[in-house]
């Protein structure tokens, strides 16, 4: 049966001029064939945001809800995002030490910045998010990738070791689920992680954005909820922003699980807490309890957009089919092409991807699945089509 996803074109998509389907030249972009260009590259849904989630911004405007954040509304969000965790995820966090800021990105700063000792340097698991490639230089610190295990994807516990003994990092990022790969790390890994960590005296930065986009099932596991130990050197942030589309509202949560660190927090917190958003404050509570209907049909749907991936034929190319996350990453090193892959695609099938290289994967892709089915399968099929033979 139709679902009303189904009903979105790419016309559609390229006259409501977001930023996917307007960036990396998608709008008026074409193909060498003159076809339009497909925007696959931002990791953003496509599909219209829950129907609570788009009345509690109105009612935020016509209640003029628009001005400084107020106690209550805090609140009233971290109770919400508490009751959502416990729920999902089956980990109570007391609302008190769920903190507003305005994305995740601001939490990694000031975890950096408040949380590790001056001047050290941060761990990155590569392929990465691309943004964490760059985020500690900007703030003058070193970024030492670390590269995972491939086939399938997984964490180096041996590479992190030898990481944090040769660099004397103090902070590990780990994205979970993780961004670009579609990984979910298991209870298993992510204890074999915390136990490096707690090795060398780190902290973890536990980017669970993802954290209800997952399938088959299985359900995040948050990191900090492993033990005391983990409890003791994570701090959590996510949001509601990829899981009901709305990373433009500028609201996002940082999860203390320790007390010394809501001290912290509370000492030097406040610029990072600064920029939230008050519309996205109150749609964010909207999104955690009224929102979860919604969610659920968008993940069946996205079920079904990973089972177009499986299908689908690509030789020469290897598509990672996502635990978690509405991300798929394409090895296309098969191919042995003189160009980027994400090049080659744009120009030979007019679809727009994220480039490998930005994440620290040359040779990869990263495609965003969150589209109209429809969408999705013509663009399978203009990349299988233009293959080289
Ligand atoms: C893994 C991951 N972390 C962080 C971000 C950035 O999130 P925010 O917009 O809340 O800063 C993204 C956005 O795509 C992401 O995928």
């Amino acid at each position: 049966m139709a679902h009303r996803f189904d009903a979105l074109t790419a016309d559609v998509m390229r006259a409501g001029g977001t930023w996917k389907w307007s960036g990396q030249g998608v709008a008026g972009g074409t193909d060498r064939h003159g076809r339009g260009l497909i925007g696959a590259f931002v990791a953003e849904m496509d599909f219209p945001t829950a129907g609570p989630v788009a009345d509690a911004v109105r009612a935020s405007v016509d209640a003029s809800r628009v001005g400084y954040l107020a106690d209550a509304w805090v609140a009233d969000m971290a109770a919400a995002c508490s009751a959502f965790w416990t729920d999902r995820f089956g980990w109570t966090v007391d609302p008190a030490r769920i903190r507003p800021v305005p994305d995740v990105m601001t939490a990694l700063v000031a975890t950096i910045e408040h949380f590790t000792p001056p001047g050290s340097p941060v761990l990155l698991p590569m392929p990465a998010y691309m943004p964490f490639l760059t985020v500690p230089g900007r703030l003058g610190r070193e970024m030492v990738p670390v590269p995972m295990t491939t086939d399938p994807f997984a964490l180096d516990l041996e590479a992190l070791d030898a990481a944090f003994t040769s660099s004397g990092s103090r902070l590990l990022v780990l994205t979970n689920p993780h961004n670009p790969t579609g990984r979910l790390f298991t209870a298993e890994e992510l204890a074999g992680v915390a136990e490096v960590v707690e090795r060398h005296g780190a902290r973890v930065f536990a980017d669970e954005i993802h954290a209800p986009l997952t399938f088959d099932g299985r359900a995040h596991v948050p990191y900090a909820s492993l033990s005391d130990v983990t409890a003791a050197h994570a701090i959590t942030a996510t949001s509601a922003s990829k899981a009901w589309n709305l990373p433009g509202l500028k609201c996002g949560q940082v999860i203390l699980s320790n007390s010394d660190d809501a001290a912290t927090w509370a000492e030097h917190g406040y610029l990072a807490e600064h920029s939230t958003a008050t519309p996205g404050v109150l749609a964010t509570t909207a999104a955690y309890t009224h929102g979860r209907p919604w969610l659920d049909d968008v993940l069946s749907y996205l079920d079904g957009n990973r089972a177009l991936l499986r299908e689908a034929s690509l030789p020469g190319v290897d598509a990672v089919v996502p635990e978690g996350t509405y991300l798929a990453w394409l090895d296309a090193s098969g191919l042995g092409l003189d160009e980027p892959a994400s090049a080659f695609f744009a120009r030979e099938a007019g679809v727009v991807m994220t480039d490998g290289a930005l994440c620290g994967g040359p040779g990869g892709m990263r495609l965003t699945l969150a589209t109209a089915r429809p969408v999705l399968a013509e663009a399978l099929e203009r990349m299988a089509a233009a293959l080289p033979s």
